[in-house]
């Protein structure tokens, strides 16, 4: 089954323009499926992933279609928001991606100091299975820390008793691999704010770096970038849930 949408309504929530300069567009012939122009605007189209190649407009292929989800290798002092002032993730993408509607939102945030893999997509329902605690999503963390670890680090970590200052409500157990001294990896199964740079701080020590190499099973590519982003394919996003078992 597939579901329809007007040209006019489609190019506009994409952030091509208004529903008078798509009128505009179709009638000028500068819109066109599988090659033959679409002159009337209105025109109901069906909603396909193919839908992307065959569409044009001034014979280039369409942004992604609406229900995108894109990775993003967030570069350090980036913020995750739309409205703060300095340099935003939103200002890394195409121009036009800021005009979507349904919005383009990053699935949860990485702080600014914090580098590697971000999640954004249009769609609301996939955002929440992702971030919530509920369907088991782990996120993955390269940390670097001031101090060495103490030995106990791991077990405090995967101790389900672990509080953060000023919360009443433990952390989830989370698993910390010993790289050297100052490096680990942490996997997360929650997303409280500052969650890995509050827990080191919790267990006296003081996080320098941050990076996040994977969410579920998607992992950042070596080859992306800082600052460089890549659109989600089906299998990219079935992997991410590939490790989130039901227990
Ligand atoms: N934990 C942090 O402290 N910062 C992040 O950006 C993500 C997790």
């Amino acid at each position: 089954m597939s579901t329809t949408a007007r040209l006019d309504k489609l190019l506009g929530g994409m952030g091509y323009g208004s529903r008078r300069e798509i009128e505009h567009w179709a009638y000028a012939e500068r819109i066109t499926l599988d090659g033959e122009p679409i002159t009337d605007s209105s025109q109901r189209l069906a909603i396909t992933p193919d839908l992307q190649t065959r569409l044009m407009v001034d014979g280039i292929v369409l942004d992604p279609l609406p229900n995108m989800v894109i990775m993003l290798h967030k570069p350090l002092g980036t913020t995750c928001s739309h409205k703060e002032s300095g340099p935003l993730i939103y200002d890394l993408l195409p121009t036009r991606w800021k005009r979507r509607d349904p919005q383009l939102s990053s699935i949860g945030r990485l702080d600014k100091e914090t580098s590697g893999l971000l999640l954004l997509t249009d769609d609301g329902a996939l955002l929440h299975k992702v971030i919530s605690p509920k369907h088991h999503v782990p996120k993955r963390y390269l940390a670097t820390l001031a101090r060495p670890l103490r030995d106990d680090a791991a077990a405090l970590f995967a101790s389900g008793t672990l509080m953060l200052e000023g919360e009443d409500k433990p952390l989830l157990p989370a698993e910390l691999e010993v790289l050297s001294p100052t490096t680990a990896r942490v996997t997360l199964h929650e997303g409280r704010y500052h969650q890995v740079r509050r827990m080191f701080a919790a267990i006296g020590n003081h996080v320098d770096a941050l990076h996040r190499e994977s969410v579920g099973g998607l992992i950042l590519p070596a080859d992306l970038k800082a600052g460089e982003y890549r659109v989600l394919n089906a299998d990219d996003i079935a992997r991410i849930f590939a490790n989130a078992n039901a227990a």
